[in-house]
């Protein structure tokens, strides 16, 4: 086919090896990949999925000094998780590599020598941000301060996550140090600059006049505007421990830049799939269309930064294609690993088992292509239930359960067909080029909106024919009608299988028929007649109010966590003196009784053994806090001689001492281990 590229090279964003993956990255970076992926395959395109962890950087060493650990224990560690989470949730990778492998620090080096040896680099000296008390240089992730742009105080020295902006460090106002909190000095050190300057023409030509109409907006977008402000010699050498080395003289004690060594990663990990000289055509063949599958954040790196690199190489291809998607959202809130505001991608697998499929719909049902995006667990359970259940499942469900019930499950003979039944395949037969030409665009939402109506087109057929009704009067007629609902529902296993490929599967055993080529798909004729079925069963069943019930529990838990964490100390009082202290009588009692103030929503009247002849009586507003029958038996501090006083009528003889929590909540001040009551607090 003119034009049709010879193969594809395709990367998924190389994750971070600091944390498992949540929804946000299956729905901006790898669900729409893996889609891509396997329609491409389908097609029977020569194709790679590229993808490994990146386990550079200083997210990683952030991490290993939070846990106590080393980076390569975090490493080790995370990498584990997420390729197995990737596994489980179907993400069909043809390598997950990593970069702290041997082949990437060959190919990173040999990369880095070769741009050295051809004089592509500039050397600096500059000043940078160094922690005296840490002494240490500080990279630009270990500085932060107030973002010149929106005025953000906790903005990175590299970016501001809150308004987006690529910063330097010596834009932040009042930097400080993450190490010390300190702040850093300036002090000298050199490094090597890739000049992006020079490459500003050739970007312009290459992505603002070249890629207008076949980038997506918001990508192009974004790349216009860094081209306009004006590129700038970028850093490619960092003074760091953990990196590839930067194998050239004068170097010692530099690592690459994470951004430098990460790109070449994906270059790495088709080396690690194809050794020898068998990788080289997926990176250095003009025929091999290049596509990266990003989030918005990386649109720089993928767009201008990795390209410059790759021209200034000049043995390889450059992408065609980066659609990055925006960010999902999720109930309301932007998704954050370090409020642990996330729906982790492990922990779904393990609380949802069987259910990848589920998630894939719901992520591409509603992923954030053109705008940010918010997932909500009712939304999920609607989508499910309404979708999935309702629609695809039920379409598939009757047309197989009704040739199980009236031909003994043998594909019936189709005895003629009436208009209704040739505009059905006719529509079926055009689905599958409607919906690849959407995949071919990284429309994946309207691909996957298209297999809906084609689930639609099948249910409204069988109501409108109403085969469980037929069959009393026209067995022939029915045996047609479930003909053309079979053929509808095997090209379902060809169709569906890119978005929901555990449930392709299952239908594709059910129907004893294996996924075919995209080009066969829509065919009326997938089925012959006569051709025997397996047992039918449920693709999805329904999830229950109570299984998302948890789910947001769980999420609020989350929350009222942060806000505790979040909590900050009052203000200290002022002094008082030792003899002041001293006339205040704190004792330890037992509570030996405990009610409700009639008429009050917050009293308890509470008796308590305070070591004297008769206990006291204590009225105490603590009655949203404790139900009376938990208090009785528990011992508490009391100010004793605070001033008696009436309260509703009950004359109050000292005050119970609480804890209060930054929530509003309350807690006894306990002793450690049981007291004589009475016992003075001194
Ligand atoms: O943003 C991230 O998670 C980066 N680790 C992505 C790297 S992509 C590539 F360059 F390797
Ligand atoms: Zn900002």
């Amino acid at each position: 086919m003119p034009g049709t590229p010879q193969r594809y090279t395709v990367t998924a964003a190389l994750p971070y090896a600091n944390g498992p993956v949540h929804i946000g990255h299956l729905a901006g970076v790898y669900l729409p990949a893996d889609i891509y992926v396997r329609y491409l395959r389908a097609q029977q395109r020569d194709v790679k999925f590229i993808c490994g962890s990146d386990e550079h950087g200083v997210p990683i060493t952030i991490r290993a000094q939070k846990e106590g650990v080393t980076p390569q224990q975090v490493v080790d560690k995370y990498h584990a998780i997420i390729r197995d989470s990737f596994q489980e949730f179907g993400v069909s990778f043809d390598i997950y590599s990593r970069t702290s492998s041997t082949t990437h620090a060959e190919t990173a080096s040999g990369f880095f020598k070769q741009l050295y040896e051809d004089d592509k680099f500039i050397e600096q000296t500059s000043e940078q941000y160094y922690d005296e008390k840490a002494d240490q240089f500080l990279a630009d992730r270990y500085i932060v301060g107030t973002c010149p742009n929106c005025g953000n105080d906790n903005a990175y020295g590299d970016q501001c996550e809150k308004c987006g902006t690529s910063l330097s460090p010596t834009e932040l106002i009042n930097p400080r140090s993450m190490l010390s909190g300190n702040s850093p000095i300036l002090r000298e050190t050199k490094h090597w600059y890739l000049p992006l300057d020079q490459y500003e023409p050739w970007l312009r030509e290459w992505i603002v006049e070249g890629h207008k109409n076949d980038w997506k907006t918001n990508v192009y977008g974004q790349c216009k505007s860094w081209i306009d402000q004006g590129l700038h010699p970028r850093a490619v050498t960092r003074d760091l421990d953990w990196g590839v080395p930067v194998p050239v003289p004068g170097a010692e004690g530099k690592v690459l830049y994470v951004w430098f060594d990460a790109p070449i990663g994906y270059i790495s990990a088709t080396k690690d799939l194809l050794p020898g000289d068998a990788w080289k055509p997926y990176w250095q063949d003009a025929g091999t269309k290049l596509v990266h599958f990003i989030g918005k954040d990386n649109i720089v790196f993928h767009c201008i930064i990795f390209p410059a690199m790759l021209k200034a190489h000049g043995d390889y291809i450059l992408p065609d294609n980066v659609p990055a998607n925006e960010f999902l959202n999720l109930e309301g809130d932007k998704i954050s690993t370090s409020r642990n505001w996330a729906v982790w991608l492990h922990e779904y697998l393990q609380d949802f088992p069987g259910k990848a499929d589920v998630l894939r719909y719901v992520l591409c049902a509603n992923a954030p292509e053109n705008k940010d995006n918010d997932f909500t667990w009712k939304d999920f359970q609607a989508r499910n239930n309404n979708e999935l259940v309702a629609n695809l499942g039920n379409f598939v469900n009757r047309a197989l359960v009704l040739t199980h019930k009236f031909f003994a499950g043998k594909v019936p003979a189709a005895v003629g067909f009436t208009t209704e039944d040739e505009d059905v395949l006719r529509q079926l037969g055009e689905f599958p080029a409607r919906i690849g030409e959407l995949i071919d665009n990284y429309r994946f939402r309207d691909a996957l909106n298209e297999l809906m109506n084609l689930t639609r087109l099948g249910n409204k057929y069988l109501a409108d024919t109403e085969p469980w009704k037929l069959i009393k009067t026209d067995e022939a007629r029915t045996g047609t009608v479930l003909h053309v609902a079979l053929q509808l529902a095997a090209s379902l296993v060809t169709l569906m299988e890119p978005f929901l490929p555990y449930s392709a599967e299952k239908l594709g055993t059910m129907l004893n028929l294996e996924k075919g080529a995209w080009s066969a798909a829509g065919r009326p004729d997938s089925l012959a007649t006569g051709h025997q079925l397996a047992a039918a069963a449920l693709l999805f069943d329904k999830i229950e109010d109570a299984t998302v019930e948890a789910q947001v529990q769980k999420l609020l838990d989350t929350k009222k966590a942060n806000e505790l964490a979040a909590a900050v100390a009052a203000p200290a009082k002022d002094d008082v003196s030792f003899e002041q202290f001293q006339t205040m009588d704190l004792r330890i009692g037992t509570i030996v009784a405990a009610e409700k103030v009639a008429k009050t929503k917050k009293l308890l009247k509470l008796s308590v053994d305070l070591g004297f002849d008769e206990p006291r009586t204590i009225v105490s507003g603590i009655a949203e806090h404790f139900l009376p029958e938990a208090l009785v038996g528990q011992q508490v501090q009391v100010l004793l001689n605070l001033a008696p006083r009436e309260i509703k009528g009950i004359q109050s003889q000292g005050m119970l001492l609480m804890a209060e929590n930054a929530d509003g909540s309350l807690s006894l001040m306990q002793p450690s281990s049981h007291v004589r009551p009475g016992s003075s607090i001194a």
